[in-house]
């Protein structure tokens, strides 16, 4: 596929597939999805206490956690993407709204925080662009910086929950390519976040758009963590 390289040390896959595409992010997910409905309903799930602290992982244009902090000003929020574009939109939009996040960039390697700093994490529409060996990599490692108690939530692609659904996904998959979005096809999310260790994996939810369907999946890190009981 034609993914562009960046300044990161690892190759990705931008927000809409190519690099040029990136600036139409905003207004390609205004026009395909429920964006109001599928993002109120991430951060419904969240549930965004003050004092908390919040992790999204792969920001993009920052609409997450535009919503996020409006609806939960005492949270404090930090932001993780491997995309310097995308970051300079999110810095931009969460700026005009007088919205600070500490929005940083990934370098594809160590998630840049130390062990149990998290109350809470999240990420959107990111897992499908990530190869498989990659998926594991991040669920590690966002189950590494959660607190034990601390609670994922995870809105992406999943297993089409019908035919013509199934048809749709292949718009995402032109663009994103086959190989990284192949497991979301198969509905195996749940298996990568319960191998990273997460108790309490479940689909809690979907909602079938345009182009596939969108699910939410949860999961826990447990407060005994396995090898130190
Ligand atoms: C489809 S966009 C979703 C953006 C945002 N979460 C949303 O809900 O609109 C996918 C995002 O994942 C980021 N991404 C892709 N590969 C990544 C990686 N290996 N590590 C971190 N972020 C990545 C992209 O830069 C992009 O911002």
């Amino acid at each position: 596929m034609n993914h562009d390289e960046h300044k990161s040390e690892k190759k990705f896959i931008p927000a809409l597939g190519y690099d040029f595409l990136t600036a139409w992010y905003d207004a390609t997910i205004r026009i395909t999805m429920p964006e109001k409905k599928f993002r109120n309903e991430l951060i419904n799930r969240l549930k965004p206490e003050p004092l908390e602290q919040i992790f999204e992982f792969g920001y993009g244009t920052g609409a997450n956690l535009a919503i996020a902090s409006s609806q939960s000003p005492n949270s404090s929020f930090f932001g993780l993407d491997i995309d310097p574009k995308v970051r300079e939109i999110a810095f931009s939009k969460l700026k005009d709204k007088d919205i600070l996040v500490d929005l940083q960039l990934y370098n594809g390697d160590i998630f840049p925080y130390d062990d149990a700093v998290f109350d809470k994490a999240y990420s959107c529409l990111v897992f499908h662009q990530l190869d498989d060996e990659t998926k594991a990599h991040c669920f590690r490692e966002i189950y590494r910086v959660l607190k034990p108690g601390g609670k994922l939530i995870i809105g992406d692609w999943g297993k089409a929950k019908n035919r013509w659904m199934r048809m749709a996904f292949y718009t995402v998959q032109l663009l994103d390519g086959f190989k990284t979005t192949t497991a979301n096809v198969k509905g195996l999310l749940p298996d990568y976040i319960r191998e990273a260790g997460f108790s309490d994996v479940q689909e809690t939810g979907f909602i079938n758009t345009r182009i596939g369907s969108f699910c939410y999946y949860e999961g826990t890190k447990s407060l005994k963590i396995k090898n130190q009981i």
